[in-house]
Order: structure tokens, then C-alpha cells, then sequence
């Protein structure tokens, strides 16, 4: 992990938030089980494992009395060490939660990894991947995958869901030039928040269309750097998605940070 060069003082965001529309459980996505264990606490296990961080900032929903009893529990199999454990709760959005995770940082934070809850599996290359690059100079490090799909574009021709054929094509992306993009996404602290603050001021539609945290970076003009992914770090977001995810616990790659 260590290519030699002084670490900055890194925390994590863990965000957490989300109701977990499209997984459909009915609770938070965090909370639902996953191999015996809400998905929640795979991630923080993970993010503990790769041992990055001095903080974890959790920024958790509403409604989270179970991931609570959880966390104390984590919190005492951590008594001997580990990072901070900080809890926030979050907020409407995905960015707001971020913000939110943004105001609990301890003093003395250099550098801040986002990660999602829902790519719970990620595994700890990825996270030493990510601050290697932060520590060798990078201001913001994202981790990507290349594109498997033909990505194509569309405009609609009919307001029909039900039409034959809604949909026109519109041109054909360059395959080679397309990544997935993941978390954890690292950033120097101090963009990470001018990109927050700036974003914080977006109308409800700009809002509604920020979907990671390296997008509000590169509005400021700072170059983001891609590292390798993982195709483990799936975002779990639908049925399909738990299904898979179970397999990689269970399946001979033998992934797990939870014990038995
Ligand atoms: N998230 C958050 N606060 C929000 C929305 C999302 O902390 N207001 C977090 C989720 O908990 C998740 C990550 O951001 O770990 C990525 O979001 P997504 O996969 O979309 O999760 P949900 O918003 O919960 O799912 P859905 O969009 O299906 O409701
Ligand atoms: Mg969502």
C-alpha cells in the first residue's frame, strides 16, 4: 500500500443516507440484511480493514434505530483502536448528505475519501489506490472501470412509455474513452468543501443532476485523476445487485469482512 510518501491525514464519509428506493425493502438500503449483516456495516468494515483513515464519518437516515445498535456494537469490537467513528445524519440528497458528513471532520483532516454504503464490497486495494494517488501529489483521485455496454445516446420521440419505440438514438459514444465510475472518491479537504459550498447554491434542477462528488470538483477547474476500480465495488441498487453481492460473500472468492 505505502509507495513511500507521508500520508495526509485522512478521513472517510461514509454515506449512508438513502431510502433505497429501487432496492424496494421498504427501510433504508443501508439497514438491509446482506449475508446476516445490514450492507451498512459491510462497507464500515471494509473501510476499517483498508486502514486509511483516522475518522469515519457516518452520515446515516432518519429512521435508523437498528444501524444504531449495530454501530455501538462495532464501536466495542473497536475498543482497542480504529479510526474515529463520527455519526451525522444526512440529508435529501446525496450531496447534502456529503455536506453533512463534511461538517462532522475532526480537526486536523488533510484529505477526505467519499465513499457510498452501497458499494459495500469494495475492496482495500481500491481504497490504498486511491490515497497513494492523493499522497503522490493528486487533488481529487476517483476509482473507474472501464464501460462494458455500447453506450449510446437518445432523445425521446413519444411522452408513451407504452409507444412501440419511444426512443431515437442519437450517436454512439466512444466506448474507449468511457469509465464507471466508483467510490471511494478522494479529495483534498479544502476543494472538497469549495466544491460543496459551491454546489450547495445550485438550484433544484443542477441539484438533481449531481451525481458524484468529482463532478462539483471538475466545475471548479481542478483536474480529477482515475485510478483502477473494481468491478466488486458494484453499487448495490436493485434486487439483481443484493443477489450478486450475496454471491461474492458466499462464492469462492471468499469476500467478507464480516465474521463466520
Ligand atoms: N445517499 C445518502 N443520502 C441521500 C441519498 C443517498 O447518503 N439523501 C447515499 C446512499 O445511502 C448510498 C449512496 O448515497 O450509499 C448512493 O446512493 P444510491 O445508491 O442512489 O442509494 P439510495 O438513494 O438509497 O437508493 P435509491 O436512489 O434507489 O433510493
Ligand atoms: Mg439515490
Amino acid at each position: 500500500m505505502n509507495n513511500g510518501l507521508p500520508r495526509p491525514v485522512t478521513a472517510v464519509i461514509l454515506v449512508a443516507a438513502g431510502s433505497g428506493e429501487r432496492l424496494g425493502y421498504g427501510m433504508p438500503k443501508a439497514a438491509v440484511p446482506l449475508g446476516g449483516e445490514p450492507i451498512l456495516m459491510h462497507a464500515l468494515r471494509g473501510v476499517v480493514a483498508s486502514g486509511v483513515s483516522s475518522q469515519v464519518c457516518i452520515v446515516l437516515p432518519a429512521d435508523a434505530a437498528s444501524l444504531h445498535a449495530s454501530l455501538e456494537e462495532f464501536r466495542q469490537e473497536l475498543a482497542d483502536g480504529g479510526p474515529i467513528l463520527t455519526l451525522v445524519d444526512g440529508g435529501a440528497t446525496r450531496a447534502d448528505s456529503v455536506r453533512a458528513g463534511l461538517a462532522g471532520l475532526i480537526d486536523g483532516v488533510e484529505a477526505v475519501l467519499v465513499h457510498d454504503a452501497a458499494r459495500a464490497l469494495a475492496p482495500e486495494y481500491v481504497f490504498h489506490r486511491v490515497v497513494d494517488a492523493l499522497a503522490a501529489g493528486a487533488v481529487a483521485v476517483i476509482p473507474a472501470v472501464p464501460v462494458v455496454d455500447t453506450v449510446k445516446t437518445v432523445t425521446r420521440t413519444s411522452g408513451d412509455d407504452s409507444a412501440i419505440a419511444p426512443e431515437l438514438v442519437t450517436g454512439t459514444a466512444r466506448r474507449e474513452e468511457l469509465r464507471s465510475v466508483q467510490t471511494p472518491q478522494g479529495f483534498r479537504l479544502s476543494t472538497l468543501q469549495q466544491a460543496h459550498q459551491a454546489a450547495a447554491r445550485f438550484d433544484e434542477a443542477q441539484a438533481a443532476a449531481v451525481t458524484d462528488d468529482a463532478m462539483l470538483v471538475e466545475l471548479l477547474g481542478v483536474p480529477v485523476h482515475a485510478v483502477h476500480g473494481s468491478t466488486q465495488s458494484l453499487k448495490i441498487t436493485t434486487p439483481l445487485d443484493l443477489i450478486i453481492a450475496e454471491g461474492l460473500l458466499e462464492g469462492p472468492l471468499g469476500i467478507r469482512w464480516v465474521e463466520g
